[in-house]
């Protein structure tokens, strides 16, 4: 019996790489049904100030056939700002999250929150040494 029902988690996940593809397996390893919430073009372009090199539909479309993803979503620029509006749609027994938020202020809130409504947070390990911002590099660079 894997530890939660249902879990939840949430990325740009642009240039689709190994290092998403390890969080999503682990997520999957942890639940029985995982949600993945894809951001926005919008939430790139106007928070990251990052211009994504896959539309939100072509991210949507890799994530949602992975055989370890049970179902992708769009998020709201709210839902991304305010994990409990993402709860409240969502109704996830746990959120999986990068362990580089752990501590953090915003991530602190948010278990002080969950914990009201018995949500869980699993901090898992980001893999060292891949990034999409690191593919662009190394592209940049071989031109
Ligand atoms: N992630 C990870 N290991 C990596 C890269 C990403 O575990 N090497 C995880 C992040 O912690 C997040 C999810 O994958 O939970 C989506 O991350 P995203 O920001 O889309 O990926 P990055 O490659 O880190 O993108 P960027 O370089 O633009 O920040």
């Amino acid at each position: 019996m894997k530890k939660y029902k249902v879990g939840f988690t949430m990325g740009v996940f642009d240039l689709f790489h190994v290092g998403h593809l390890n969080l999503l397996e682990r997520c999957k390893e942890l639940c029985d049904y995982l949600i993945v919430a894809v951001c926005g073009d919008d939430y790139v372009t106007q928070v990251k100030k990052k211009t994504p090199v896959f539309t939100e539909e072509e991210r949507i479309r890799i994530i949602g056939a992975l055989k370890c993803v049970d179902e992708v979503s769009t998020i709201t620029l709210d839902e991304i700002d305010d994990k409990m509006k993402a709860w409240e749609r969502f109704h996830f027994d746990v959120l999986f999250s990068g362990d580089d938020w752990k501590g953090s202020e915003r991530y602190n809130r948010t278990e002080e929150q969950f914990s009201k409504v018995g949500v869980s947070i699993e901090y898992l390990p980001y893999t060292k040494g891949v990034s999409t911002t690191e593919i662009k590099k190394k592209i940049n660079s071989d031109r």
